[in-house]
């Protein structure tokens, strides 16, 4: 089962310059703490953004290429996506644009720290989606350094 994971601002905002645009540090422990002792699946483009892989965490990158670092590289993504998607095991798809488009649809759970912000200056976004068609909890509300957000946990209807 796929679980998807993201940090978008007002306007679906996900990502500038190979880059996180809102760095907030509760969110940053929660995806650490949502992900560790999982899988995870990104694009090439996010792995680049990381200084580093993520440890305790499975690394597995969607890419064309071949290159060293990642503990898998997945070439064929429809190939990927039907072997796991009936799984029981949760997976986690970390970003970025291309991906969550990829699997929004079979994404069973998205995590969505919504945040009070936009930036013109965004060039990724997170994929338009209806909101009708997920439970939607509110898991907390926070604010750091003026910036106001609210954890939220859509589950498919
Ligand atoms: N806000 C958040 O929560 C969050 C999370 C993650 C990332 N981000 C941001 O998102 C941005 C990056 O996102 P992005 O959409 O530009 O790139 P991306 O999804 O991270 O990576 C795109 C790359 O993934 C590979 N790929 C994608 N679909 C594929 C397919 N069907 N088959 C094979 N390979 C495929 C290709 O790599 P090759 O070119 O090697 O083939 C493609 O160039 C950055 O700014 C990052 O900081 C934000």
């Amino acid at each position: 089962m796929f679980t998807i994971i993201a940090a978008i601002g007002k306007n679906n905002e996900l990502g500038k310059n190979n880059q996180l645009i809102f760095h907030l540090k509760e969110d940053m422990q929660f995806f650490r703490a949502k992900t560790t002792g999982h899988k995870v699946v990104m694009g090439h483009k996010t792995w680049d953004s990381l200084p580093k892989k993520l440890p305790g965490r499975e690394n597995i990158v969607v890419s064309r290429h071949d290159f060293e670092g990642p503990d898998l590289i997945v070439h064929d993504l429809k190939q990927f996506i039907s072997e796991n998607k009936d799984t029981d095991e949760e997976i986690f798809i970390i970003g970025g644009g291309t991906l969550y488009f990829a699997f929004l649809p079979f994404a069973k759970t998205l995590y969505l720290t919504e945040v009070d912000a936009s930036d013109e200056k965004a060039s990724t976004f997170f994929p338009e989606f209806d909101h009708k068609k997920y439970h939607t909890e509110i898991i907390k509300k926070g604010s750091e350094n003026g910036l106001n957000y609210a954890f939220k946990k859509y589950v498919k209807k």
